[in-house]
């Protein structure tokens, strides 16, 4: 950092969360947020009185507590996507990437002129409802089906928008293998837009020739975005890196093809919500799949535990009649891959199905 000021261990702490966030946008492939966020490190300063609240952020800013860099980030693309911000946008894609002063100049030019608006953008902790994560949630869904032969009830916590419920409506390539669901209650809806979800590949490809039926579906968020409601849809796309076109077209696409279809995630908190809708729903013949994806570090230690014991409970009473599978997407640790872990009970042996990029750009499938 070039400043040489003298500062508050808050402010440091705030421009340190900044430049770790830069180093994850650079691996992550978004060099404009990352720019965004090395410019912002060395150069908020206390002139004014938005940056000066910035600084002094109160909690934990860094990007594994409120990650105060995407709340931040988020902001501006809003006020881009708004049309609120032109000087700032013409450094935006398509433009090319700025020179760093110039970028500064803009954003700090945004930020003096929406202080009221950013204000209150960065009240809220960034939520996103990322699209590339079901290609491997579907492979996941298939090595099920494939194993237990039944149709799938679907229980997501944590779903958010809930646009990865409804993952066996889009169209995939794993790889250079193309799929898309053709089973009667699975597959696109006509009249919506193809959801078209591609993905790098390595290792053995899931059974694609899986039967893959969806006996039901259901979702539960502590705050659920509604996808009806056009301002929750842009917040939830301003929370995408600007620069990567293709995650916002999918996400477009998916909130059209999750309008269309007949369910909204319910507002709950995933222990209490998962005890009121598993044991209720045991039915022969169908598998209920308990699953999520990058939700598990939201949790307080305590609520891992409850949820782990309940899951645990419920799955001593499967049978091959009634099986259970607990599906999960979670990252592996700071600045690394997630693993999709599948649990299949009867039997219940915890089996890494593969490694996966945090978007899902990339799935290495098998150990
Ligand atoms: C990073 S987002 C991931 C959303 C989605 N699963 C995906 O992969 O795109 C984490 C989600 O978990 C939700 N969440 C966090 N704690 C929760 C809880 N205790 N119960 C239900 N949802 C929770 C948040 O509101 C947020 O929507």
């Amino acid at each position: 950092m070039s400043q040489s000021r003298s500062e508050s261990g808050t402010a440091t702490g705030v421009r340190d969360a900044f430049l770790a966030q830069a180093g994850f946008c650079e691996r992550l492939g978004s060099p404009l947020t990352a720019l965004l966020c090395r410019v912002l490190a060395d150069g908020v300063d206390s002139t004014n009185e938005l940056e000066r609240s910035i600084l002094a952020w109160r909690g934990d800013p860094s990007p594994c507590a409120d990650s105060l860099p995407l709340r931040l980030a988020g902001a501006l693309h809003a006020l881009v996507r708004a049309g609120r911000v032109p000087a700032l946008a013409a450094l935006y894609p398509p433009h090319p990437l700025a020179d760093p002063p110039r970028l500064l100049a803009a954003v700090r030019s945004a930020l003096g002129e929406n202080g009221a608006f950013v204000r209150e953008f960065l009240r809220h902790p960034p939520q996103t409802n990322e699209v590339g994560r079901a290609a491997p949630l579907v492979a996941g869904w298939l090595e099920i089906a494939a194993r237990t032969g039944y149709p799938l009830s679907l229980f997501e916590l944590g779903a958010s928008a809930g646009l990865n419920v409804i993952a066996d409506r889009y169209a995939y390539r794993f790889g250079d293998t193309p799929w898309r669901s053709d089973t009667p209650g699975s597959g696109a809806r006509a009249g919506s837009a193809e959801v078209m979800v591609a993905c790098g590949w390595s290792g053995p490809l899931p059974p694609l020739d899986a039967p893959l039926l969806i006996h039901s579906r259901r979702g539960c968020d502590r705050h659920p975005l509604d996808v009806t409601d056009l301002s929750q849809c842009e917040r939830l796309k301003a929370y995408v890196w600007a620069d990567q076109r293709e995650r916002l077209e999918r996400l477009d696409a998916a909130i059209g093809a999750m309008q269309t279809a007949p369910i909204r995630v319910e507002a709950c908190d995933a222990q209490q919500w998962l005890a009121s809708v598993l044991p209720s729903a045991s039915e022969p013949y169908v598998t209920r799949v308990v699953f999520h994806s990058i939700f598990w570090s939201y949790l307080a230690p305590a609520a891992q535990e409850q949820i782990t014991a309940y899951v645990t409970r419920i799955a001593a009473e499967a049978s091959m009649e009634r099986p259970l599978a607990w599906l999960r997407l979670e990252l592996l640790g700071r600045d690394q891959p997630a693993a999709l872990r599948l649990t299949l009970w009867p039997g219940g042996a915890d089996e890494l199905l593969a490694r996966v990029h945090p978007h899902g750009a990339w799935v290495h499938w098998g150990e």
